[in-house]
C-alpha cells in the first residue's frame, strides 16, 4: 500500500533531526529539530516563514525538506507521498517541484561561468525546453519575472552583479522548472538593507503569478512582517507558536514570539541584522521542561518542571506554553 495523504503539498510529522557533537565515545546528542510538525495545503499558495534566532534549527529543517538530510524520526510528506517510500522518488521531478534559494547568491554560481548558462542548464537538463531557441525563451521570461531579461543578463558573470541583482538571477533559475515550493533560506541577509524589501516583495508577487509556495526562513520578523501567510516560530529546535501571519503579528500568543516581534526596528529606526539573545546553551536543546522558561519573563513553577504541549487557540493558532499571552477564541 503506498503510503499517500490527500489535500496537502507539504506535510511535516514531528519531524526530529539529532547530530551527534564531538567523538563516537565521548560526544554528546544534540536534538536540533525536535518533533517539529507543520503543513502547507495543496489549494492555495502561500508563504509561511519560519523565524528564530540563529542556531534554532531553521536551515536543519530546510535540509530535511530539501532531502539533504533524513529525519532521525517523524515523517515528510509532498504530494501525499512519504520521503521515506523510495518507489515514489525520482530526483529530477523533485527538483521540478521543489527549488531552494539560497543566502548567498555568489556562493550559488561559480565566477567562472556566465550566470546566464545556470539558467539554461537548468531548462535543458530537466527537459522544460527541447532546444536553445526554447530555452532562450524560458530563461527570458523567468528574468523577465524578476525583474531582468536575458538580453541584460547574457555572457555576464556573477561579479558584474549586486548582491541584490543575482539573488533575482537565482530566483529566476528556481522558476524555470515552474516549483510548487520554493525553500528560500536566509535569501536576503546577505542582500544590502536597501534591497531586502524589493526581494521579499518579489516572493509575494510571484506566489500569485506562479502559484507557487515559499518557505521563507529568517531570524529578523521585519522583512517577514510584509509577506507572510503564515509564520512559524522556532526556538531550540521546538516549534513554539504557529498561525496567520496577521494574527501573530497583532497579538503573540508564545513570549518568545513576543521577544522577536519587539526586537522589530520600526520604521526610521535603523535596520538591525540581529536580535541580540544570549549565546546558544547546548543544555537548554536537553532539557524536558518549557526549553524558554529560563528566559521567559512570565515563567512559573510548572514551566521549569514540566513539558508543555501545544494549544489550540482558534483560527489555525497553535501555541506551546502553559500561559499564552493570548486567551482561546470562542
Ligand atoms: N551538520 C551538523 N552537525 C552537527 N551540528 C549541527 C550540524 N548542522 C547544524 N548543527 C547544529 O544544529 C543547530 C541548528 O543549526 P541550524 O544551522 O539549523 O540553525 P539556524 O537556525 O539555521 O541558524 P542560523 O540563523 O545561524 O543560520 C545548531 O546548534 C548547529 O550548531
Ligand atoms: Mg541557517
Amino acid at each position: 500500500m503506498p503510503d499517500v495523504k490527500a489535500a496537502k503539498l507539504l506535510e511535516l510529522d514531528k519531524v526530529t533531526k539529532v547530530f551527534r557533537i564531538g567523538s563516537i565515545l565521548f560526544g554528546k546528542k544534540m536534538t536540533a529539530i525536535d518533533q517539529v510538525s507543520l503543513s502547507i495545503d495543496a489549494g492555495k499558495p502561500v508563504i509561511l516563514s519560519i523565524v528564530g534566532e540563529s542556531g534554532c534549527g531553521k536551515s536543519t529543517l530546510c535540509k530535511m525538506i530539501l532531502r539533504v538530510y533524513k529525519p532521525d524520526r517523524g515523517e515528510i510528506h509532498l504530494d501525499g507521498h512519504n520521503y521515506a517510500d523510495r518507489r515514489h522518488y525520482n530526483a529530477d521531478q523533485f527538483r521540478l517541484n521543489v527549488q531552494p534559494i539560497f543566502q548567498n547568491p555568489y556562493e550559488s554560481f561559480s565566477s567562472r561561468k556566465p550566470v546566464d548558462s545556470y539558467l539554461y542548464n537548468t531548462a535543458l537538463r530537466l527537459g522544460i525546453a527541447k532546444s536553445r531557441a526554447e530555452a532562450d525563451a524560458v530563461v527570458d521570461q523567468a528574468l523577465k519575472d524578476v525583474g531582468l531579461s536575458l538580453a541584460t543578463v547574457k555572457g555576464k558573470y556573477s561579479a558584474q552583479f549586486s548582491g541584490g541583482e543575482l539573488q533575482r538571477v537565482s530566483i529566476a533559475r528556481a522558476l524555470i522548472t515552474k516549483p510548487r515550493l520554493i525553500i528560500a533560506d536566509e535569501p536576503v541577509a546577505a542582500i544590502d538593507a536597501s534591497m531586502k524589501m524589493n526581494i521579499v516583495n518579489l516572493f509575494k508577487e510571484l506566489k500569485d503569478k506562479y502559484q507557487v509556495s515559499f518557505i521563507y526562513i529568517t531570524h529578523d520578523l521585519s522583512t517577514a512582517y510584509y509577506v507572510s501567510d503564515y509564520i512559524a516560530t522556532l526556538y531550540r529546535g521546538v516549534l513554539v507558536e504557529y498561525g496567520p501571519a496577521k494574527e501573530i503579528m497583532d497579538s503573540p500568543a508564545h513570549p518568545y514570539t513576543e521577544l522577536l516581534m519587539n526586537a522589530i526596528p520600526r520604521v526610521g529606526d535603523k535596520w538591525r541584522e540581529d536580535i541580540a539573545l544570549p549565546d546558544l546553551e547546548s543544555k537548554e536543546y536537553m532539557q524536558t521542561a518549557c526549553k524558554f522558561a529560563n528566559r521567559c519573563a512570565y515563567a512559573t513553577d510548572e514551566c521549569r518542571r514540566e513539558t508543555p504541549s501545544f494549544e489550540e487557540l482558534g483560527g489555525e493558532r497553535r501555541v506551546l506554553c502553559f500561559h499564552p499571552l493570548i486567551g482561546k477564541k470562542a
